[in-house]
């Protein structure tokens, strides 16, 4: 294996996929992207990055959740033999997807790459009244087809997990399209903005984040025959999957199996549990339901909440010194910090568990 495609496994692993071999089955890369191992592999990295992004979102989503989207959740939504596919499943592969057509779309308008950049299509045209288009506009054409790619030949299946998973990657592409805004610039007689140009530029990544934090919530589970679920992921033969899966539902997302509660550790599910967790009491700034996480993660999964006291170190009593230091002093509070612990004398966590994973 030479050092270019070492790398690139790493940074595969790095984002939760964990590829042993580099088989020419596991990618089915249209020809007209690959010109050569180079050019793929300038694709492969920001691939990487842009699933690696979305699951820094996945994190953030979910931070004060009993289910935290850890890092080999990837594995247990498209590799494993117990693969879920549950309503968490579904962000996260809705997610990973929008962050890759993201990083792609992104790079494009950095000029990063040869072959893609700017959309320039509709410039120099009129767009609305007083304003016309210029400008940089995000290209997500090329993104998506990228994130397509690359995302979707990672499910080889056949079955309703395989559609599931498509499904959600589509959702999440569909998110990244949905946050497109117009951004405009003045032009006229000292500032007098009688002209504008604008462009369309993607938002923050944050607001896919929260936008498909929403769909979450509101997910649609998908009834099927347990048969159909059971006929597993060993399906050969070239599959080319359907635009048609719930064409009515295609920005929602989907999933198949209810979660588990997410409370109590289960290794061969890859679920921790909440114990050790910590959670949010009285946190200055928290949003109602972040300040409710204490209950969510420690009382309602029979846990004990357990307040530890903590030093916190920060500057203070900062002096401007002429010119141009500035000196600060260090202060040292105690915050308390709050615990999902075990109650004492118990061996398993007891108590009554209410609701599911939310
Ligand atoms: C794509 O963008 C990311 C940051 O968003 C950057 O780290 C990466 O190097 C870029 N890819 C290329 C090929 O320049
Ligand atoms: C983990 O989950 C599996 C599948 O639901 C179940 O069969 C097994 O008993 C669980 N293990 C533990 C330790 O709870």
């Amino acid at each position: 294996m030479d050092r270019a495609m070492g790398h690139l496994l790493m940074l595969w692993v790095a984002a939760g996929m964990c590829y042993t071999t580099f088989g020419a089955s596991a990618w089915s890369v249209s020809n007209f992207l690959v010109t050569g191992p180079k050019a793929y592999l300038t694709y492969a990295t920001s691939v990487a990055l842009g699933a690696q992004t979305g699951m820094e979102e996945c994190k953030f989503q979910f931070a004060w959740e009993r289910w935290n989207c850890p890092e080999h959740a990837v594995q247990f939504s498209t590799h494993n033999r117990l693969r879920g596919a549950t309503r968490e499943s579904s962000f996260l592969h809705a997610i990973r997807s929008a962050g890759v057509m993201y990083t792609i779309t992104k790079n494009c308008s950095m000029g990063d790459f040869e072959n893609c950049g700017c959309d320039g299509s509709k410039n120099g045209k009129t767009g609305g009244h007083g304003w016309i288009w210029g400008g940089c506009s995000d290209n997500v054409e090329f993104g998506e087809r990228i994130s397509r790619l690359f995302m979707d030949s990672l499910e080889k299946g056949k079955d309703a997990r395989a559609l599931m998973n498509l499904h959600n990657n589509r959702a999440g592409r569909l998110a990244v399209r949905a946050s497109m805004k117009r951004t405009c610039k003045c032009h006229g007689i000292s500032g007098s903005c009688s002209i504008q140009t604008c462009w369309l530029k993607l938002a923050d990544f944050r607001e896919m984040g929260d936008y498909l934090k929403s769909k979450y919530d509101r997910a649609l589970k998908i009834e099927l025959d347990k048969r159909q679920l059971r006929a597993g992921n060993r399906a050969e033969g070239r599959w080319a999957p359907t635009e048609t899966f719930l064409p009515s539902a295609e920005a929602e997302l989907v999933f198949l199996e209810d979660s588990p509660d997410y409370c109590s550790r289960n290794a061969s599910l890859g679920i921790y549990g909440t114990e050790g967790r910590e959670c949010l009491q009285n946190a200055r700034g928290a949003s109602r339901w972040e300040r409710r996480s204490c209950g969510r993660l420690c009382t309602e999964c029979g846990l004990q909440v357990e307040e530890r006291k903590t030093e916190a170190v920060s500057s203070c009593n900062c002096n401007f010194k002429w010119c141009c230091t500035v000196k600060c002093g260090q202060c040292r509070r105690i915050v308390n910090r709050y615990y999902c612990i075990r109650p004492a004398g118990s061996g398993r966590p007891r108590g009554k568990v209410k609701g599911g994973a939310r």
